[in-house]
């Protein structure tokens, strides 16, 4: 039954502006600011006061938006990002650097220092750091570290969010007057060595950079997805009708809803939509539902009967390769040999080797954890084309795919990537572009689908985790003469088994770049990539480098060591760097 909400009349004085409002009390500020009042600078990420992209001043103090219930938001002057700079919120127009004189100093001092990137979490950054100016106009580092602790940024690092807090509050204190942005390259020319002026940062600290989930249209529905509670079961019926009978829901999708190809062209093509036959990790989906309010789409999701047989699931690449290990795909193993790479004789290498060392590392799978979880807006829009409004990084891919997906031609599908909150390795993630391309195509309305950040950690892919083992010998004058590595890379519940999926393997190309960069005469590298009930592994920072790197050069320690030699010298004693430095000196040098 759908819950009865009290409709209260609410007044809130927002940037200088009294609204008054009627509906549920103990909506969050957030909501109300996002959802009602279209001030989008104000981010939803966690949703649960823990990141802070939600700030904003409720009288001079930074609050997190998400957890104050509108109710108790009526008693002060409540200030956005957009409220500190009245100039662009009367005018959006005015957005350009012509105008930087308008801005706050904090905002023109993050402008300056560049100490936005994804600007994802610098509205509430600025607004936080908003409320420390307030009360301390001469902060130390500590002073802003210490205050911005609840604020999260997964890109900057801080120091340059730190040095544009301290800047701010000389602009203040000083009344510095706007810095000339003609030190700054305008990007046609002579770059190298300049400060480059960035395209993006005035709509970044202003608040006005569109995010997929910013994004609004008239009549739009509201999109959930249903997860798999089980890590490993086969789906024996799904039972729909008691959602699609929930007055305001409009489509019920599953994977039999799906007009034409039903997997997903993630590097791994056998991603699926919807897990129609059995589940293989606990947070799969299964149905989605489009309705006209979230709290339909919610109750809809959960009106939806699946009947499950559990499966013995596996979680360690180790035991998923053993032969009585659950398969995931039976009657296959789970694993298989992506690539072997062999350069000279390894057996020759270490009879010739003074000291062997053994290692065994193992690496974590890793969440990408953007700032900004998945969000897509798909609308029908005037040209009668499917448009989605999503931060994704393959689009090319992502717009051929929604097209054979909807059975239409790929002139009849666009992509708009705007502003993106961060990417590291997601962004590869079509899932939440395809269900809401297909609720869309059902129901020929505007659907939003917004994953919460517990869907974003439950339903998105990880980075690789590794099991490496190497063996490497040297001799005495300090040259590597033979490396034998075994690499076991944790591929979660898609790889690649050539009987039954099309696809290559994602981390075949990792044997080549074993041992790193150093040159050893005799080598021998091998690599299995197996199916565990995990999400599916993708990229982060690099498809597997950095596990790969901390193995080889955690081996390159324990070698100088045997031999007594300094590593720095033991690693450009055998770098690559020695055939690189003896090409001509002009390969070097600009013309
Ligand atoms: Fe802070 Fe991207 S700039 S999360």
């Amino acid at each position: 039954m759908t819950s009865v909400k009290t409709e209260d009349k609410i007044a809130l004085q927002v940037n200088g502006t009294l609204h008054e409002l009627s509906g549920d009390p103990s909506r969050s500020l957030l909501s109300v600011l996002r959802d009602d009042l279209n001030l989008t600078g104000a981010k939803r990420t966690c949703d649960d006061g823990e990141c802070g992209s939600c700030t904003v001043l409720f009288g001079k103090k930074g609050v997190m938006s998400c957890l104050l219930p509108v109710s108790r938001a009526q008693t002060k002057e409540i200030t956005t990002i957009e409220g500190l700079a009245p100039l662009f919120l009367e005018d959006p127009s005015a957005l350009n650097k012509e105008n930087i004189w308008a801005l706050d100093p904090l905002q023109r001092a993050f402008e300056e220092y560049g100490a936005t990137q994804c600007g994802f979490c610098i509205p509430g950054m600025i607004m936080q750091a908003k409320g420390l100016l307030n009360i301390n106009p001469n902060p130390t580092r500590e002073d802003v570290t210490k205050w911005l602790a609840r604020n999260m940024c997964r890109c900057t690092g801080y120091v340059k969010i730190i040095d544009a807090v301290i800047y701010a509050a000389k602009i203040i204190r000083n009344n510095i007057p706007v810095k000339s942005d003609s030190h700054k390259s305008n990007g046609n020319g002579h770059v190298i060595g300049s400060s480059v002026s960035r395209l993006d940062t005035m709509a970044k600290v202003v608040g006005k950079a569109k995010y997929a989930a910013d994004f609004t249209l008239p009549g739009m529905l509201y999109a959930k997805i249903l997860r798999s509670p089980h890590h490993h079961a086969n789906i024996l019926n799904i039972d729909t009708s008691d959602a699609e009978a929930l007055p305001g829901v409009k489509a019920v999708v599953t994977n039999k809803d799906i007009p034409g190809r039903k997997d997903t062209p993630t590097g791994r093509p056998q991603v699926s939509l919807f897990a129609h036959d059995k589940v293989r990790f606990k947070g799969e989906g299964i149905a989605a539902v489009a309705a006209t309010s979230e709290e339909i789409a919610i109750e809809a999701i959960n009106r939806i009967k699946v009947d499950y047989e559990q499966l013995p699931s596996v979680h360690d690449p180790l035991e998923a390769m053993k032969p009585d290990s659950p398969k995931l795909y039976p009657p296959y193993q789970n694993h298989i040999i992506a690539n072997e790479v062999t350069k000279g004789s390894i057996k020759k290498g270490f009879a010739e080797a003074d000291v062997i060392v053994e290692g065994t590392y193992k690496t974590s799978p890793w969440e990408h954890a953007a700032m900004e979880q998945e969000a897509a807006l798909a609308y029908i829009d005037e040209d009668g084309r499917v448009t989605v409004r999503a931060a994704l990084h393959h689009f090319f891919p992502g717009r051929d795919w929604i097209a054979s997906m909807l059975g239409l031609e790929k002139d009849q599908v666009r992509i708009i990537c705007q502003a993106m909150g961060g990417n590291f390795g997601m962004r590869g993630d079509f899932i939440h572009v395809g269900v809401s391309s297909l609720l869309t195509s059902k129901t020929g309305k505007p659907v939003k689908l917004e994953y919460t950040r517990e869907e974003s950690i439950l339903g998105s892919s990880k980075s690789h985790s590794y099991h490496i083992k190497c063996r490497s010998g040297a001799t005495k004058d300090g040259r590597i003469v033979a490396w034998d590595s075994e690499l076991i890379a944790d591929g979660g519940c898609f790889v690649p088994i050539p009987e039954i999926l099309e696809a290559a393997s994602q981390v075949k190309g990792m044997a080549t770049f074993v041992p790193g960069p150093y040159n050893i005469e005799n080598a021998h590298i091998k690599l299995y990539e197996v199916c565990t009930n995990r999400p599916r592994s993708s990229p982060l920072r690099g498809t597997s480098m950095p596990q790969l790197n901390f193995a080889w050069d955690s081996q390159m320690d324990m070698l100088a060591n045997e031999l007594g030699m300094d590593p720095l010298d033991f690693r450009i004693k055998n770098a690559v760097v020695k055939e690189v430095r003896q090409l001509p000196e002009k390969f070097w040098m600009r013309q």
